[in-house]
């Protein structure tokens, strides 16, 4: 590993967003030259500094865990006195304007387990090497200016022996490839485009690689390959299809084109993240890029789309326009986010992505905003920049950006990013300069939207209503309030845009006018909530009305309402939009999960499924949709509703509402079980997904409702699934429900993937969420299995943090003592890999709200880590520090 030469964070000063200076120095051009191999490999770099405005201050690097070999400067060895050498970095008093540093740095990738910098992807005798480097892995390569301001042009040189290393590849244009003595051979890259270190790869050793040409809207003809090991290149095909699919839709929707002559993407299995959008070389985990119909579902097919039109999209969104600091990370990221979500919408069904981003966003973001760990989408500082890669970040920031392109409307915000393009191409900018961009392509003052990115903490939005008959008039008063988050005790009203619409008892909906408007305007509409509270008053109303509030979930809020179960359920059978409809069935089942907690009466139960047995026989209800309204609120959701929480009495409220609806559609589940499984087969398409996707729904409430039929029905769906979709979920089924079949079921899978990494993910995340008290045993069974092993990123999240982040009943044990065995895990892991655990670690983060026993259970195993921060790496200390503050 790489020594992390970062003290904790106790005593680690935070970094803050008020101290930004721009940088004292400048670096036009860097030129590498590596030789690679396992053990260790040399770097040669070559910097061609400028200073930066007229200050005087010496050149300063950033470095980490580098062993410097030489050091030159125009052309002259410095000596030992010439230069200062610190844990973090480098000193050269003697640079000067224009001067050239030439370093030769050792680094050994086969001892990196944090997996930054330069490290080993598989077993050493057949793995390759390969690069990551946002946010700080550069200064773990070479000496630099590791910060996303300093833009420079890269030529870089790999050499390495070419049996073992026969793929060499960085970023940028091929620039020639040749043969050396000894069995050796180079390859140079050269990329036109500047960039911020963080963006620097490499890669090299026995790839495969599949390939395509692609002409772009401008017409460059650009070389499209894919490069992965040789037992994965045959499961390249279809990321290869989404790229086109993305790079299309990017020149229409957005008006960008690609801008290098070749478009490389790498998979590795070793990767802390999802994908990295290196310029010109994305690198990804396996689990978002590979896929075949036998072991891939179709959420994950969904999933491999999004990630790699992620990435690619990133090539104008933080790349050609990247951050000026790493407190905008949310400038590259929510934006980029927003674009990916938009293209899944244009490929798919809006309404079905729509819901599936809502509901990622209350289960992930939510949380974060209301427990220890809130920050603002733009933090105003931090500890260790790899823990702020949040839910918040993304997620939060997709919606701020989604906010601003509902104001300008879809041509309006075209302009905007128009706009942000060609004024900040080849720049490292701010939040700030992307509002400007926004609104002055508009003519329109957007820096009011500014508040939602510097204020932590999920709005909630109260309605009250007033219908008065004699004036046939109906005010809607909406008031807002943000809770305090930790060091924000005081928040400002934001402006909300709410889409509202208002439904007439017949179902459909009135025209909307509000007083002093000549006439109304359309049936929906934003009212822009700016103030602590706001009265809108709407005239012509004929009848008392039924609101529908945040449609398209036009803001990220918690809206408040007193709304009867009588009048969701009637939203639930009349919203025209899926969206809203689903929305009315999540806060149906919220009422009805509450009054299960409180032992209350089952008002809103009973017309939760009355409602839903309706809909179950609406032939015209597309079948995914349907999966969707069948499925309450996640347990993670119906938790935050508790002011004092008890994992177990939320897993048995929630089970209520799951049996009664079992109940509810009792003798109808069979029949449509068996049309669905009758229309089985493996294909992709959107109406096959559907079906699959309502086939695992009814299955499941079928193991409820009538066990035998269930099992036997699971059983048989397991043994002849046409894909993983159908396979899994007949598992699922099977564990879930503690079928007799279970143990024998997931054997059989054992076996049948032993090998495959990505199908073995998902044998271990099954069982690490099936919610029982033994589910720590399980957990620890699992753990000694042979295929399990905490260096490997994917096994650690799909074992470890399904069953902490994904278990609720089984992690939250009385006893503790989960809490003191997860602890143990997290010293463990922090050795390998920092960034991996600080991320586990973030499962305590509801711990404060826990009822008392549970509470001082966490709190004591949370202490005794964290009176262990001086020995622990600055990611855990950090996530510690907070959780415990
Ligand atoms: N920038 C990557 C993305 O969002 C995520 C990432 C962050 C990957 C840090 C690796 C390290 O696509
Ligand atoms: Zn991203």
């Amino acid at each position: 590993m790489i020594p992390s030469d970062a003290p904790g964070a106790p005593g680690s000063r935070p970094v803050l967003l008020s101290d930004y200076r721009a940088p004292a120095w400048r670096i036009e051009h860097v030129e590498l030259a590596c030789d690679l191999d396992i053990d260790a490999s040399e770097i040669r770099a070559r910097l061609a500094l400028r200073r930066n405005g007229a200050g005087a201050a010496p050149l300063r690097l950033d470095g980490e865990g580098l062993a410097l070999r030489s050091i030159n400067l125009d052309g002259r060895a410095l000596e030992p006195g010439e230069y200062m050498l610190d844990a973090e970095g480098l000193t050269v008093p003697g640079a000067r304007d224009g001067s050239v540093l030439e370093t030769v740095v050792r680094v050994e990738p086969a001892k990196n387990t944090a997996l930054e910098g330069l490290y080993l992807s598989g077993p050493r005798e057949t793995g390759f090497l390969l690069t990551q480097c946002e946010a700080q892995g550069f200064r773990r390569i070479t000496y630099c200016l590791d910060r996303p301001d300093v833009l420079a042009r890269y030529t870089v040189t790999l050499r390495a022996d070419r049996a073992r290393f026969p793929v060499l590849l960085a970023n940028g244009n091929p620039d020639g490839a040749g043969a050396l003595p000894d069995g050796r051979h180079w390859a140079r890259f050269v990329d036109p485009h500047p960039k911020p270190s963080y963006l620097f790869a490499l890669v090299a050793g026995r790839l495969e690689h599949i390939e395509r040409d692609y002409v772009t809207a401008e017409g460059r003809a650009v070389k499209l390959r894919i490069f992965a090991e040789a037992d994965a290149i045959g499961r390249c095909g279809y990321a290869l299809d989404a790229l086109e699919r993305a790079m299309r839709w990017d020149e229409r929707v957005y008006g960008r084109n690609y801008d290098l002559d070749v478009f490389h993407i790498v998979a590795t299995h070793d990767f802390n993240m999802g994908a990295m959008e290196n310029k010109g070389l994305n690198i990804f985990n396996a689990k978002y890029l590979l896929a075949d119909p036998d072991a891939t579902t179709d959420d994950e097919y969904r999933q491999i789309e999004a990630v790699v039109a992620h990435e690619y999209f990133h090539n104008w969104t933080g790349n050609r326009v990247t951050c000026r600091d790493w407190f905008q990370l949310s400038l590259k990221e929510g934006l980029t986010v927003f674009r990916e979500q938009s293209f899944s919408a244009d490929m798919g069904s809006p309404a079905l992505k729509r819901i599936e981003d809502v509901s990622t966003l209350r289960r992930a973001q939510f949380p974060e905003d209301a427990g220890p760990l809130a920050h603002a989408v733009r933090p105003a500082q931090y500890c260790e920049i790899n823990n702020f890669y949040t839910a918040t970040v993304y997620e939060k920031g997709a919606e701020l950006v989604r906010m601003l392109a509902g104001r300008l409307g879809a041509d309006g915000f075209r302009r905007g990013t128009d706009l942000y393009f060609a004024r900040h191409d080849g720049q490292a900018v701010t939040v700030e300069d992307f509002l400007k961009a926004l609104g002055d392509a508009n003519g329109l003052d957007l820096m009011p939207y500014l508040d939602w990115y510097r204020q932590a903490g999920t709005p909630r939005v109260r309605a009250r209503e007033v219908y008065d008959a004699a004036t046939r008039s109906y005010a809607l008063t909406l008031g807002q309030h943000t809770p305090p988050t930790p060091g924000q005790a005081q928040k400002r009203p934001l402006p909300i845009p709410l889409r509202v619409a208002l439904f007439a008892r017949d179902g459909r909906l009135l025209p909307l006018r509000l007083e002093g408007e000549a006439a109304a305007a359309g049936e929906e509409r934003v009212l822009e909530l700016t103030a602590a509270e706001q009265t809108f008053r709407f005239v012509d109303v004929p009848e008392p009305p039924l609101p529908s509030l945040l449609r398209g979930f036009s803001a990220p809020v918690i809206v408040e309402s007193d709304e009867a179960p009588a009048d969701l359920a009637f939203r639930l059978r009349h919203e025209s939009d899926g969206y809203n409809r689903w929305d009315a069935g999540q806060r149906l089942a919220q009422l009805a999960f509450d009054a299960a907690l409180r032992g209350g009466p089952g008002t809103a139960l009973v017309a939760w499924c009355e409602a839903l047995a309706a809909l179950f026989d609406d032939a015209a209800l597309d079948a995914a949709l349907l999966a969707e309204l069948l499925t309450p609120p996640s347990a993670v959701e119906l938790g935050e509703r508790c002011a004092e929480l008890d994992p177990d009495a939320v897993h048995e409220a929630r089970e209520t509402l799951e049996n009664s609806l079992a109940a509810r559609l009792g003798a109808a589940l069979e029949p449509r079980y068996r049309a669905l499984h009758a229309q089985a087969d493996g294909t992709l398409d959107a109406a096959a997904q559907a079906r699959r996707r309502l086939k695992r729904r009814v299955l499941d409430l079928l193991c409820r409702h009538d066990p035998a039929r269930g099992h036997a029905s699971a059983r048989l769906q397991f043994d002849g699934a046409h894909g993983m979709t159908d396979r899994l979920a007949a598992l699922a089924a099977l564990v879930r429900s503690g079928a007799r079949e279970a143990g024998d079921a997931l054997a059989r899978y054992r076996r049948r993937y032993d090998g495959n990494a990505l199908a073995l993910d998902k044998w271990f995340a099954l069982q690490a969420q099936v919610p029982a008290a033994t589910a720590l045993q399980r957990v620890q069974a699992l753990m000694r299995d042979p295929a399990f092993t905490l260096r490997n990123p994917n096994r650690v999240y799909a074992l470890l943090r399904s069953y902490a982040q994904g278990n609720p009943v089984g992690f939250h044990r009385a006893d503790g003592a989960a809490y003191f065995w997860l602890v143990e895990r997290l010293r463990e892991l922090d050795a390998i890999n920092p960034s991996v655990a600080a991320r586990l670690a973030t499962a305590f983060n509801g711990w404060r709200r826990l009822e008392p026993v549970r509470r001082r259970q966490a709190q004591q195993a949370l202490a005794a880590l964290a009176a262990d921060a001086p020995r622990l790496s600055r990611d855990l200390a950090d996530i510690l520090e907070r959780t415990l503050a």
